[in-house]
């Protein structure tokens, strides 16, 4: 990576926190932010736990060679967890505290938006706060994609590979729930990515009969197996498996591929994604600016501030992808 040299240095110590659930890259998004911080002068302190290290001071100086040989690895280095107290403003004052001990004026945060409501809090409270979107889910209006969906979305493809295979020995359908809470975008890339019959998302909505339609009338066209993807939470998996397996020619099981999405090695993607928008967010604070989310537009790495990103809503994948859109519209005009 090339670097300019740093005209100004205005924040001296900068925090890192990762929050709600993991995904791969946000270990090679952690490494850019303390390599490029301490590019430009800044002492880089890590926070363990996400908001509930930040409120009960589990804040240690990061160096150089705490992400030496990271940038493959899953999960994250410094843990995150879910702390719902961190809607309470006098919790939030309480990490204020923390960090002002610390002599600390910026905050990048990874995570999703719940994550980023946190950011706002602190930011509100006049921390330089970035927030930088790492999701499996790729539910961020803000941003084409948050780092972690291109790894989870391989892992899902990966594991739907493998059932097909003993599907088709079998010659039974396979109803496979993946992750992705209100957003698709998992299910539907990997349904098109595995060649399944049919997609639920939150996007499509669950119909019953035109699921079991879609099957059976891939055993008409004498296919061996079938594979229907479904996000969570949009209907129970082993109940469908039970329907189609009734009325259906096909036996029928149910897989939940569940946590095993979040792990992994980070994808090239997610690698290269999580290094250019984390030097970003440094490149912004280095300027003294906060109150942003970094996010990915077409080619171009951008910045929004965190209040309209939040309340931004996103566009369907299947609306803004011109393949994704035809094959989703084909299957509704079925
Ligand atoms: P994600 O960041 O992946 O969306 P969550 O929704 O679980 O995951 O949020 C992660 C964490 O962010 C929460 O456990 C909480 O600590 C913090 N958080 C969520 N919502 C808010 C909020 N409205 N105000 C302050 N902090 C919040
Ligand atoms: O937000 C990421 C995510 O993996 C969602 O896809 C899923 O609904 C949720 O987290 C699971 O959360 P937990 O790790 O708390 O079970």
């Amino acid at each position: 990576m090339c670097y300019n040299t740093p005209e100004v240095n205005r924040l001296k110590k900068i925090a890192v926190l990762t929050s709600g659930g993991d995904a791969p890259g946000m270990n090679a998004a952690i490494r850019t932010v303390l390599r490029s911080g301490h590019h430009y002068g800044m002492e880089v302190y890590g926070v363990f736990e996400g908001f509930k290290g930040l409120v009960e001071g589990d804040i240690k100086e990061l160096k150089r060679h705490d992400v030496s040989r990271i940038i493959n690895r899953g999960g994250t280095i410094l843990a995150s967890a879910r702390y719902p107290e961190f809607k309470e403003l006098d919790v939030q004052k309480k990490a204020l505290n923390r960090l002002q001990k610390l002599g600390i004026e910026g905050l990048v945060v990874i995570g999703g938006d719940g994550s980023f409501r946190g950011a706002l809090a602190m930011h509100r409270l006049g921390v330089k706060a970035i927030g930088i979107p790492g999701t499996i889910d790729n539910d961020i209006a803000s941003t084409d994609y948050s780092i972690g969906f291109y790894t989870a979305l391989e892992t899902a493809t990966d594991s739907m590979d493998k059932l097909r295979d003993t599907s088709f020995s079998h010659h039974r359908c396979s109803v496979v729930e993946v992750m992705g809470r209100h957003c698709g975008d998992l299910a539907l890339y990997a349904g098109i990515a595995v060649g399944s019959e049919f997609i639920i998302t939150p996007e499509t909505g669950f119909d019953l009969e035109r699921t079991v339609a879609a099957i059976q009338d891939s055993y008409a066209r004498e296919k061996r197996h079938a594979i229907v993807v479904v996000t969570e939470k949009m209907t129970d998996v082993n109940e469908l498996a039970r329907i189609i397996d009734a009325r259906t020619e096909y036996e029928t099981r149910a897989t939940i591929l569940g946590h095993v999405q979040r792990g992994g090695s980070p994808v090239a993607f997610d690698r290269v994604l999580a290094t250019e928008l984390s030097e970003h967010a440094i490149s912004l604070l280095n300027d003294d600016n906060g109150g942003y989310v970094v996010g990915q537009r077409g080619m171009e790495i951008i910045h929004t501030p965190i209040e309209d990103a939040l309340a931004m809503v996103k566009e369907p994948s299947n609306k803004r992808y011109g393949l994704v859109g035809k094959l989703r519209n084909k299957k509704e005009n079925a």
